[in-house]
């Protein structure tokens, strides 16, 4: 397939994905169900905004667009905080429905003309930009109070006994971190450029860590225990009342969960999801283990030791394969060991794909960071800037669409978050 037909394929498919979470009726949309979350009908016609920014203005604001400035002001994520976009004169959905159909059709035109050594990067940009909030408008759905909107999910494959806690030997010595424009084109600017880093050996979880194994440090006290957290992973704790992830229930649910309104046993061997990084930190202290660094994280996802070159993804292969539970059909991770054919070349498995794992590492620039034309994209969050409180995940969640997901691809958010699908993956030193 062409790059064009690839490009034009992967829109598609994220249209569908973005159709498929707002296709409820007008009040629904314009529910805010959480102050952490913005109303679905703000995601969908940012959507929108952003595309046309990108592909249709240059990312010029001062080139007139099809919204009026004041309207298109509306979608500004800087300006306004997601807790208040539902309190804004927003499009109506129909009204973003049209738009982002004008849009994407003036696009695919763009598309259409473009010569073969053209500036396909942005499209690639606006695909990873709308899957990326197709997964914040799951996040949104998963916090809806009431009867089920999108049914209990597709099937995902068994997975394997005797693999919970287990871990695999990463020795030291220098990978490749990082990726670059001429091997990974589409790769996003916190991801470049590729260099070299020396990192000593380490061990790192060969799964994420279970319900099982949370359930165990919640028995074992683990909320209760201050020891294990962090000063401030504490004072959170006490603030935020934490007991046990987020959507675990209590009292005469005690052993349930509900997830995206279905209430159901909570699986022992599924990946942990909905921890926070304070509870990630403390729950990996308990374990007698730490966080990876997330250029831990990617040298056992990518690196392959025998080549001394990186994979393209962590089972070597160049396309994603049936091997990751990826693209938000399952509404949740898949059982440990369902992906045997995901190893990395050190033996990790379900590296990309069921759930973020927080990593101990802040955000930051590799060195020789430039910026992309979207230039807001990740720099106002690195750490150097006075509000920069966040912590990297890595690795994509079973909501991450693959057209976008690479091991190199960084995330983030702030250590308190848990309503996003993140888990924990241990490493311990040797
Ligand atoms: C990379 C997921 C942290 O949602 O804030 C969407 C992605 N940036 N629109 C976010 C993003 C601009 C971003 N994260
Ligand atoms: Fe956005």
């Amino acid at each position: 397939m062409s790059t064009r037909e690839l490009l034009a394929d992967s829109l598609t498919r994220a249209r569908e994905r973005t159709r498929r979470l707002v296709a409820f009726d007008d009040d629904e949309l314009r529910r805010q169900y959480n102050p952490l979350m913005s109303p679905l009908v703000w995601d969908l016609a940012h959507i929108g905004q952003q595309e046309e920014l990108w592909l249709l203005r240059d990312g010029n604001l001062e080139v007139p667009g099809l919204l009026p400035a004041n309207v298109e002001g509306l979608y500004d994520a800087f300006v306004h905080s997601r807790a208040s976009r539902v309190d804004l004169p927003l499009l109506t959905p129909k009204e973003a429905h049209a738009y982002l159909d004008t849009v994407r059709a003036k696009a695919l035109d763009v598309l259409d003309g473009l010569s073969g050594d053209a500036d396909w990067f942005r499209f690639g940009l606006v695909v990873s930009h709308e899957n990326q909030h197709t997964e914040t408008m799951l996040q949104a759905l998963n916090l809806r109070v009431g009867a089920p909107l999108l049914g209990a999910g597709t099937p995902v494959p068994a997975g394997r006994p005797g693999l919970a806690g287990t871990s695999v030997l990463v020795p030291g010595g220098p990978f490749v971190l990082g990726v670059d424009a001429a091997d990974e084109p589409f790769s996003l600017d916190n991801e470049r450029p590729a260099h070299l880093v020396d990192v000593a050996g380490f061990r790192i979880g060969r799964v994420p860590v279970t319900n099982g194994e949370w359930q165990a440090f919640v028995d074992d006290g683990g909320y209760r225990r201050r020891e294990l957290w962090s000063p401030r992973g504490w004072e959170h704790r006490g603030r935020a009342e934490l007991v046990a992830p987020q959507f675990w229930n209590t009292g005469d649910l005690a052993g349930t969960r509900t997830r995206f309104g279905v209430v159901e046993a909570i699986p022992a061997d599924e990946p942990v999801q909905h921890v926070s990084y304070f509870e990630a930190e403390a729950y990996a202290t308990w374990a007698g283990a730490r966080l990876p660094t997330e250029i831990e994280w990617e040298k056992a996802c990518a690196w392959d030791p025998a080549t001394g070159k990186r994979r393209r993804y962590p089972w070597g292969a160049a396309e994603i394969p049936a091997a990751a539970n990826l693209g938000g059909d399952a509404l949740r991770p898949a059982p440990v060991g369902a992906y045997p054919a995901s190893a990395s070349a050190y033996g990790a498995e379900q590296m990309l794909g069921d759930v973020w794992e927080w990593t101990s590492s802040p955000l930051r620039p590799w060195p020789g960071f430039t910026p992309m034309i979207y230039d807001r994209y990740s720099a106002p969050f690195f750490d150097d800037v006075a509000t920069g409180d966040y912590r990297v995940l890595r690795g994509g969640s079973w909501a991450v669409a693959p057209d976008i997901l690479r091991p190199s691809f960084r995330n983030w958010d702030h250590p308190v978050r848990r309503q996003i699908f993140a888990g924990v993956r241990l490493a311990w030193d040797l």
